[in-house]
């Protein structure tokens, strides 16, 4: 046996807090970069969010080019598009502005500048450990933790599949973390970004993976959203539930990106490839079912998630507190208001006509394997079929 050793990456330099956004040309200046493109979508700059992050750069005489056609679950074409847009100017390096689709952009950007070819020769198990340019990453969700992971995820348009790709190239130099920027993130997405963050947490907690570092923010990003969730979906402009929710999001991107997802993120890909789920609500269609078909496998640490969630009592035993995680998530979903896929109105047929599909991408993607109880394909099909209405095999209907 030899010795088992602990790697843990994280972007050189995290500016954290309210109004941390205006010190981005200080940032840029750090790092002697001044020529940069800025990557956004066209709702940051059709409601004027963009002038959070450009103001402050043309105070400092810096003013970027701006590429705005970023999709949500960003797509290789847009990714080309954005490596010609790229080689147009003299940049020395790209802000991703915006939520996960900007960054992730920006990141695949970098790679695929460096390297050439298609998108999808970068993806695991190969290493994208090369970007042309530095990125600078400032999220405007809470969020994906793009801001701080050594993922991003592009669609492959020819295959239809949401493509992980991994390695340091996809790591941000630095990352801008200013809660004040999600006051305007409207309900429905506080929710799904918020979950999203809370599965990160989780699955970086209960993944084969895991390490003393990563367990260390999982459970400090659970906390942190587990408390807040609910306020900042009710109350958009509650500082402090954004504050917090903000923190736990880059907290939960510190841990998988150092502990990696597992079975949700690998079956939630491709219903957000095959239907355009967003990310976070597909997360959550899947998230009490993977959980109830996982708890046994791992009972202590299910159960220290569901006390730090808020879900159990310290003093619960772990079978119970286990038990109250998946009744929990149930509970908080009916709260967010998560349809199931039948009820967000996905064709019954074209559904299940593509799970087979489905369920050899979510295997492929590699992700099933570091959970704790690891699925065969036919135990990860009848999960897909148990989220399709959201109802448990056993429940009274
Ligand atoms: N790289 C990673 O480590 C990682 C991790 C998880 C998810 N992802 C990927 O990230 C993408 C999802 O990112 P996301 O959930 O942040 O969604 P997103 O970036 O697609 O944004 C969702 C919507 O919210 C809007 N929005 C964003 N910030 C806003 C603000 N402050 N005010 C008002 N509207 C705002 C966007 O314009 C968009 O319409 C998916 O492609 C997902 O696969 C990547
Ligand atoms: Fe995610």
């Amino acid at each position: 046996m030899g010795t088992v050793n602990t790697s843990f990456v994280a972007p050189r330099q995290m500016l954290i807090g309210g109004g941390a956004v205006r010190r981005i040309a200080e940032v840029l200046g750090t790092f002697g970069v001044s020529r940069p493109l800025v990557v956004s979508d066209p709702v940051m700059v059709g409601t004027g969010l963009i002038a959070r992050v450009l103001e402050p750069l043309a105070s400092a005489g810096i003013q970027p080019a701006v590429f705005s056609d970023t999709v949500s679950d960003p797509t290789d074409t847009v990714i080309e598009a954005g490596v010609g847009e790229f080689a147009r100017g003299e940049f020395d390096c790209l802000v991703g502005f915006g939520g996960g689709s900007p960054i992730d952009t920006a990141k695949a950007i970098a790679i695929l500048a460096a390297g050439g070819g298609k998108m999808r020769d970068y993806k695991v198990p190969v290493q994208a450990d090369r970007g042309a340019v530095p990125v600078i990453a400032i999220p405007t969700t809470a969020g994906t933790g793009s801001e701080c992971t050594r993922f991003t995820v592009i669609t492959d348009t020819e295959h239809g599949e949401k493509m992980l790709i991994a390695g340091l190239g996809a790591l941000p130099l630095a990352a801008i973390v200013d809660y004040e920027l999600t006051f305007t993130v409207p309900p429905r997405t506080t929710a799904d970004t918020g979950v999203d963050s809370l599965t990160h947490a989780l699955e970086a907690y209960i993944s084969k993976r895991a390490n003393p570092f990563s367990d260390a923010l999982a459970l400090s990003a659970m906390s942190l959203i587990g408390r807040h969730i609910r306020t900042a979906y009710h109350e958009p402009r509650n500082a402090v539930a954004r504050e917090a929710m903000m923190l736990g999001a880059t907290q939960a991107g510190l841990a998988f990106s150092n502990a990696s997802v597992a079975l949700v993120h690998g079956m939630s890909r491709p219903i957000g490839a095959h239907f355009h789920v967003p990310h976070g609500l597909s997360n959550a269609m899947l998230l009490p079912a993977v959980t109830r078909f996982s708890v046994g496998a791992a009972e202590s640490r299910y159960a220290d998630a569901a006390r730090r969630i808020g879900f159990a009592e310290l003093a619960d035993s772990d079978a119970v507190a286990a038990a109250k995680l998946v009744a929990g998530l149930e509970g908080l979903n009916r709260e967010l208001a998560v349809p199931s896929p039948a009820a967000y109105g996905i064709d019954d047929a074209v559904w299940h006509g593509k799970l087979e599909l489905m369920a050899e991408q979510a295997l492929a993607s590699g992700s099933p394997a570091n959970n704790p109880r690891v699925p065969a394909k036919e135990e990860i099909l009848a999960l897909y079929r148990e989220a399709w209405t959201g109802v448990p095999p056993n429940a009274p209907r």
